[in-house]
């Protein structure tokens, strides 16, 4: 089953992340206070899968009224190639067409062959053509 992410589920989400190699986590932007403040302003764009009895998928995403991101996806492990990752991506596909956003994007490491073979899969664009910048404004936020 695949429903909205609230807060209740931050412990066992965070549990999950931390086991996932793949997921690159940010210590402000991912403790409680900052996906509290993600989910604030992005609450229908956030989903997990739960199966027997707990939460077996997470993805994360949020838009800022013109591009919509996905920060992290992750499923556990001994549930994987069961099209759960693919469901959780439909369902923020569906909840940002909801809000006008018309196009979406992400970041995968290099080395990370499943999510770049996933992402390949899902019909999703590499764009070789551009330079990803970012610049830290909190040296805490690592
Ligand atoms: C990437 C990830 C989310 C995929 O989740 P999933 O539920 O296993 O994906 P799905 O079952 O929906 O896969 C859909 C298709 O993607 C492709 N795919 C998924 N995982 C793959 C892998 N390990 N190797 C090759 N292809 C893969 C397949 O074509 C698959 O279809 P198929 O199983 O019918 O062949 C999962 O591997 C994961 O959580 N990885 C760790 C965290 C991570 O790296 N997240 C991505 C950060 S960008």
């Amino acid at each position: 089953m695949i429903r909205l992410l609230c807060m209740n589920d931050y412990n066992q989400m965070y549990k999950l992340w931390k086991k996932s190699p793949g997921v690159g986590l940010r210590s402000l932007d991912d403790s409680r206070e900052g996906i509290e403040r993600f989910l604030r302003r992005n609450p229908s764009t956030n989903f997990i899968s739960w199966e027997d009895g707990h939460i077996v998928g997470v993805i994360l995403s949020g838009h800022d009224g013109r591009r919509g991101y996905i920060y992290h996806l992750c499923v556990e492990e001994s549930y994987r190639r069961r099209s759960i990752g693919r469901k959780l991506v439909e369902h923020v596909i569906m909840a940002m067409r909801n809000e006008k956003i018309n196009k979406l994007a992400l970041v995968a490491f290099h080395d990370n062959s499943p999510a770049n073979n996933f992402w390949n899969k899902m019909g999703w664009e590499i764009r070789r053509d551009l330079n990803y910048y970012t610049i830290s404004l909190n040296d805490n936020n690592l």
